[in-house]
Formats: C-alpha cells, sequence, structure tokens
C-alpha cells in the first residue's frame, strides 16, 4: 500500500450536508457547554459555536485519506486551520468541496503529513470557512518526498494572560460522537486498546471545541460571530474525566496565541495554537491567494482589470509588449513596469511581464512568469489587442494575419498552458476580449471581427473541455476609452467612457462568485447585458425524406426567419438533436414542466432506488461526472448486493459517466432517453461500456 501521489490536486467534493438548529445546540453540548452558555444550547437567538464548522462538515474529510490512499491503521488527525469568513446560520445546507494540497515525507520510519484544503459554501450563498487539514500518517513515509518546511511559531515563555479550566465529563465522547465522528477508537474499550491506549481517548476536535469556546469566553465574549481563524496541532491524548485548562497569550490587533494542558498531568495535549479575532469585514469579493495574467495590461482596460484584482488581494502578472497602437515597433517594458509600480504603491502584489502574446513561446513565458513568480495561474484577461483598419480589398494579407495573431491566436498561446495549470488544480477563470465589431460587425474591420468573433468559439468549446475541472470561460465585449477609440468615438462620449466602469463585470467574472460559463456580455458606461447566440425554431417544409427545392424556401422564408422563441443551445451536440428532434413550432402547447431534483438529492436516493434481487453477482463501481452548476462527482459502488454511495472519485471505477448537470437530471426525469444521450454525446462512458447497462437494471428509479 503506497500514497497516491497523483491524487495531488484533483478535486474532491461537493460532499453536502444538512442541518438544523439541534445539530448545532447537540455540537454545543458535546463540547461542554450548558446553562452557562446559553447561546449555544437553547435555540432562542442561538449562536452557533465557530468550531462546529469542522464538525458540521466531517463527512468530507474522509475523501482526503481515501483519496491519498492512507494507511489507515497508522492515521492520526495531525493539524487544523479554520478561517471564518462568515458566522454560521443557524441552519441550513452545507457544500464542501476541496483537494490534497500536499504530502510530505517526514522519513521511512517517522510518516508523511497528508495535508488537504477545503472551502465550505451554505446554501445562501455565501462562503463560510476554509480548513486546512494535516493528517499525520505514521505508516506512509518513506516514499522519496520532500519534508515539511519547519515550524516556527514560538509559544510565550511568560504567564498566560487567560487560563479557562475545564472539566470534560467521563462519558463525553459518547455525546461527542453524535455530531459525527463515530471512530471506534472513542467507544470502543477493545479496539482502544488494540491501538495501544488504556481505554476509549477524547476526540481532538471535541477538546478543541472546548478551547473554542475557552478563546470566545476570555476574547470577545458572547460575540462568536467575530471569531476570524483558529488553528492548532493536536499534541497528545486526551483521556475523557481528565481536567484542562486552556491557556491564552494575547498578541497585539486581535491575535491570540493558545493552548490546552492535561491539568492532571501537566502534558500539552493541543499545542502551537493561533487565534484571530475581530469584527466581521465587510462582504467582499476576494482573490487572496489567487493568481492573475492580465494581458495587455500596460495601459487601457488590461490596466484597470490589473489595478482592481491587486486591490482585491490577487498576485498580477501584469504582461504588456509596450507597442504601438498597431503593433509595430519594438516594444516598450515601461507600460507594465509603470503599472506594477503602482500595485505595489499600493500595497499589491504583482510581476511584469514584456512577453508578446502572439507567439506560442511568447504565450508560455507570460505563464511561466507566473508560476515562478507566485507559484501558480488562476485567471486569465485575454485583453491585448491591435488595431490595423482597412476596408476590406485593401485589407493586405499582413494586416489580416497581425490581428489575427494578436487577438486570436494570442488567447490560445496564453490560455493553453494556463489551462494545463489549472486542470491540474481544478480550478480557473478565463475572460476573453471580443468587440461589438465582431458579434455584430463594423465597417473597415473585418480582420478584427473576424479574430474577435474567433474568440467567442474559442470559448464555446472551451466551457465544455474546463466545465469537469472547475474552469469557467466566459467573453467581455467592452466599451471605453483608450488610445484604440480615442478617434472613433465623439469627444463627449469618450469622456464618460472610463474603463472604470467595464471593470466591476470583468472581475466579477474572474471571481469564484461567479458560476456562469461559456456566455457574453456587453461593458460600458456603467452598462451591462449579455449577448447570445439563439437558434429559432425553424420550419421543415415538405416530408423531411426528400429535399425540398428553392420555391419551398422562399415560400416558408418567413418562419425560417423567425426567431419568436429561439433558444440558446448548450453545445453543437444541442443544436444537432434540435434539428433531429424540433421543438413544437410556434404558439403549440409546450408539454407540463415536471418538478426537477437536484443532482446531489439523486445521488442521497439512489441506495434506495437500489435493487438487491438484481445486483446478484455483480462488482462494479460506477464513476459519475457531472459538469455545469450543481453536478460533481459521485461513485457508485456495488458488492454483495450491497450499494454503497459517495462523493468524489473512485480509484478503479469500472466505467465512468460523464455528463451534464442539466442532462442528468433530463435523464433522472425521464426526459432523456438514456441510450439517446449517449448516441448523442451528451452521454460520454469511459471504461467498461458494457457494464454501463447494469445501471438501469439495478435502480428502480433510472440514475
Ligand atoms: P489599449 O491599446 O489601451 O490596450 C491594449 C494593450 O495590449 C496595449 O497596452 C498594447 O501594448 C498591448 N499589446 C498589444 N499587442 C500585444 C502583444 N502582442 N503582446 C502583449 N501585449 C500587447 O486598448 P484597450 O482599449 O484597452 O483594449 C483592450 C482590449 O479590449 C483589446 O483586446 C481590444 O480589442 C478590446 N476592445 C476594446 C474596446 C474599447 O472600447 N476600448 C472595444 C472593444 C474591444
Amino acid at each position: 500500500m503506497a500514497l497516491n501521489l497523483k491524487a495531488l490536486g484533483k478535486p474532491l467534493g461537493p460532499v453536502s450536508k444538512e442541518y438544523n438548529w439541534k445539530d448545532a445546540v447537540l455540537y454545543a453540548l458535546g463540547v461542554g457547554a450548558g446553562f452557562d452558555e446559553i447561546e449555544y444550547t437553547y435555540e432562542k437567538d442561538l449562536k452557533v459555536l465557530p468550531s462546529f464548522s469542522i464538525a458540521a462538515v466531517f463527512n468530507f474529510f474522509p475523501l482526503f485519506s481515501t483519496e491519498a490512499n492512507v494507511n489507515l491503521a497508522g492515521i492520526l488527525h495531525g493539524e487544523q486551520q479554520l478561517t471564518f469568513h462568515q458566522p454560521i446560520p443557524t441552519e441550513g445546507t452545507l457544500k464542501t468541496s476541496g483537494r490534497l494540497t500536499h504530502f510530505y515525507d517526514k522519513g521511512k520510519d517517522k510518516g508523511a503529513l497528508v495535508v488537504g484544503e477545503s472551502e465550505t459554501w451554505h446554501s445562501n450563498g455565501k462562503k463560510l470557512f476554509t480548513s486546512q487539514l494535516t493528517l499525520f500518517s505514521r505508516l506512509d513515509g518513506g516514499f522519496g518526498g520532500e519534508n515539511a518546511p519547519p515550524q516556527t511559531l514560538v509559544m510565550p515563555e511568560r504567564a498566560p494572560d487567560f487560563e479557562v479550566a475545564d472539566a470534560p465529563g467521563k462519558d463525553q465522547p459518547l455525546l461527542y460522537r453524535l455530531s459525527g465522528d463515530i471512530f471506534q477508537l472513542h467507544v470502543d474499550q477493545e479496539f482502544a486498546v488494540l491501538s495501544g491506549f488504556e481505554k476509549p481517548i477524547m476526540h481532538g476536535l471535541c477538546t478543541h471545541g472546548f478551547a473554542c469556546r475557552a478563546l470566545i469566553k476570555s476574547l470577545v465574549p458572547g460575540r462568536p460571530e467575530q471569531v476570524r481563524r483558529m488553528d492548532c496541532r493536536f499534541s497528545k491524548p486526551l483521556y475523557p474525566g481528565d481536567p484542562i485548562k486552556t491557556q491564552i497569550w494575547k498578541e497585539d490587533d486581535g491575535r491570540a496565541l493558545w493552548r490546552v494542558v492535561n491539568a492532571r498531568t501537566g502534558e500539552t495535549v493541543i499545542d502551537l495554537g493561533r487565534f484571530e479575532y475581530g469584527d466581521v469585514p465587510e462582504e467582499q469579493i476576494r482573490f487572496d491567494g489567487r493568481v492573475a495574467i492580465v494581458t495587455g495590461a500596460g495601459g487601457g482596460l488590461g490596466r484597470a482589470y490589473a489595478l482592481e484584482l491587486a486591490r482585491r488581494g490577487a498576485q498580477v502578472v501584469v504582461n504588456d509588449l509596450g507597442g504601438a497602437r498597431d503593433g509595430a515597433g519594438a516594444g516598450s517594458a515601461s507600460p507594465a513596469e509603470a503599472v506594477v509600480a503602482e500595485i505595489e504603491a499600493a500595497g499589491g502584489a504583482a510581476v511584469a511581464s514584456f512577453d508578446n502574446v502572439a507567439t506560442a513561446e511568447g504565450g508560455a513565458a507570460i505563464v511561466q512568469t507566473a508560476v515562478e513568480a507566485f507559484g501558480t495561474v488562476d485567471i486569465v484577461i485575454n485583453n491585448a489587442g491591435i488595431l490595423r483598419d482597412k476596408s476590406f480589398v485593401k485589407m493586405t494579407p499582413e494586416n489580416w494575419q497581425a490581428v489575427l495573431d494578436v487577438h486570436l491566436s494570442g488567447a490560445y498561446h496564453v490560455t493553453r498552458p494556463a489551462f494545463e495549470v489549472m486542470k491540474a488544480r481544478g480550478y480557473g477563470r478565463v475572460v476573453m476580449t471580443t468587440s461589438a465589431a465582431g458579434l455584430y460587425g463594423n465597417f473597415g474591420q473585418t480582420n478584427y471581427s473576424a479574430a474577435k468573433l474567433g474568440l467567442v468559439g474559442l470559448m464555446n468549446t472551451l466551457k465544455l473541455e474546463g466545465a469537469r475541472y472547475g474552469i469557467r470561460v466566459n467573453t467581455i465585449a467592452p466599451l471605453a476609452a483608450s488610445r484604440l477609440t480615442e478617434d472613433v468615438m465623439p469627444p463627449d462620449l469618450f469622456a464618460k467612457m472610463k474603463p472604470e466602469f467595464v471593470v466591476p463585470l470583468v472581475v466579477f467574472l474572474c471571481s469564484a462568485e461567479c458560476a456562469a460559463s461559456g456566455q457574453v456580455f456587453n461593458a460600458g458606461m456603467g452598462y451591462f447585458n449579455r449577448a447570445a447566440v439563439v437558434t429559432g425554431r425553424g420550419v421543415q417544409p415538405g416530408d423531411g425524406d426528400r429535399p425540398p427545392d428553392l420555391e419551398a424556401i422562399q415560400a416558408h422564408w418567413d418562419q425560417i426567419n423567425d426567431l419568436a422563441g429561439a433558444a440558446e443551445m448548450t453545445d453543437a451536440m444541442a443544436a444537432l438533436m434540435d434539428l433531429v428532434a424540433p421543438p413544437p413550432a410556434a404558439g403549440a402547447e409546450a408539454p407540463a414542466a415536471a418538478e426537477t431534483p437536484d443532482v446531489a438529492a439523486v445521488f442521497a436516493a439512489m441506495p434506495d432506488a437500489f435493487d438487491p434481487e438484481a445486483a446478484a453477482g455483480v462488482e462494479a463501481v460506477f464513476q459519475y461526472v457531472i459538469s455545469g452548476s450543481g453536478g460533481g462527482d459521485w461513485q457508485v459502488a456495488v458488492r454483495d448486493r450491497a450499494c454503497k454511495v459517495k462523493p468524489g472519485w473512485a480509484e478503479q471505477p469500472t466505467c465512468t459517466l460523464i455528463i451534464a448537470a442539466p442532462d442528468f437530471l433530463d435523464m433522472i426525469t425521464g426526459r432523456l432517453d438514456p441510450m439517446q444521450a449517449f448516441t448523442t454525446g451528451k452521454l460520454k462512458i469511459e471504461g467498461d461500456v458494457m457494464a454501463s447497462q447494469l445501471i438501469g437494471k439495478l435502480f428502480r428509479v433510472q440514475p
């Protein structure tokens, strides 16, 4: 058994968990709250302890150990970091997604550290908390990896500013385990002895909850919503019934250090604790920890995007060749450098790149700059551009090609290597820049229009290829005052067209908060709208067996031309299906829409739909990859006439079924025939295609 090093970076989840006030109160009782802290234990004016976060999403964490393939006989919860973005509401559904971020090797007999990161969102649309969890895997060392960076936090030698005594009861784990962690080590005498302990031990996270209460009581009494961060290392086991002391040292600016000591033995059971507290920051979309590339960011719109991204915490590669408006000339470092200086002066982080987007080497070098300076790339705004306007007959091949090279090929050259990094990390945001000239046409700009609409085509396919990796691709058609537009816009209008009016939409498209993909937006002078290619309902003149003649086309011209009831198509296959099975003609009554469940609910219901009789002799693992909004990865394992459904990836699935969320739901509700979904490419099956046919037999409801 060896660690699965290939699992690094692979997206895990989402895992959903519904909870209500009783779960929050049960947890509070499990970590020692009572009448003294009635705000956590009575549903009237209930507040939720921040440490409930980690207990509430406990069902997510086994994904880390399963995916990392750790030896389960030797794992311990090593360290836990929690950052709180919002107070935890008293009820709702939590959705958690994450990935393994590091494997550290302490040596053959010393074990390994497996680090995973996750983010949890509430059904109210807000990100609640980020967790970083370190598993200490005692039996998995010696795989030849790097050791973890040394720990630098030094605990103070002076007496603590606060010391809160508490007494977890002898039966504490029995109550705490009802919040989700039912591992036998905390309840089963025989198992505990086999694991080397005298008797069942306290859950480390239960002691962590006691500490959280003590920290709030000392530093922000009655205000759990002011807890911003809580980190620690679990250092020694604690037996139920042993008294504890939480020692707290106040530092400056809403920060404190803490540890928990066993008051009977004097041993430190939780060490190296950090705690941060203060007012909830104004709700803001942030880019902390994100790395953005903005091409052509030495001036105009690109500069404005780069400044705003950096102001909101992103580390930015400011790329600009620094050439003339028509792309001529040797280029200059100064525009990109000036924008980097502006960002740095405002306290942000940026690095300049002078590479040319129009070549493959230039594109690769820009992405390399991001990786070398900041470790990765999360966001690409393809913005660099030039103009070489000429009426069509005067459009020389050189002018045609130069414009295509910068706009269309430029986006390809930069996005391709960036996409590779994003795919491996399971996250990415790409923005293409089109133009009204491309979407609608503009006299004298055939080269520019062709290149700009080409970018929409590039987006259309990239949105499909990126969907299962969390990569969203959208396109902006800006309108702004810049050197590209100074001579084509009336001067009075030019003054109202600051790039800053375009920025909010573009930067929103770059955020984790934006789930849109494959869409085109116009933005300018503070006005925003969406543009789309739509397909009319059309008409089929004749009987469909013989081609109609020209006269039939002429006779039906109005209906062919009619856009009433026109629809967008998700992909080329959907458009093809539209021809094969056209929608009812305008005016015909549409069938009543059936109620549609969500994807997670379908998987939750799957074990109930399972037919054990039909599963005799079947052993198979079906991996579902559901793309798009509401999607995720689920594995369905059938063995010994039983069915287990879990979020995430199976190690060796019998077959993998890949489908977009709306198509999956249509299939489940009988609106889409599975065979038709397969033959039209809506459902892709990798691995043993024949095995996938068992699914219909194994489940009473077609999954
Ligand atoms: P701009 O000329 O101020 O910015 C473009 C930047 O791209 C320049 O700083 C230039 O040095 C840089 N650049 C040109 N070729 C490059 C290359 N090969 N490699 C790296 N950098 C290069 O123009 P503006 O208006 O800010 O345009 C930004 C984008 O928005 C362009 O793609 C443009 O076509 C598009 N656009 C702008 C509109 C507007 O109203 N300003 C309207 C529609 C589209």
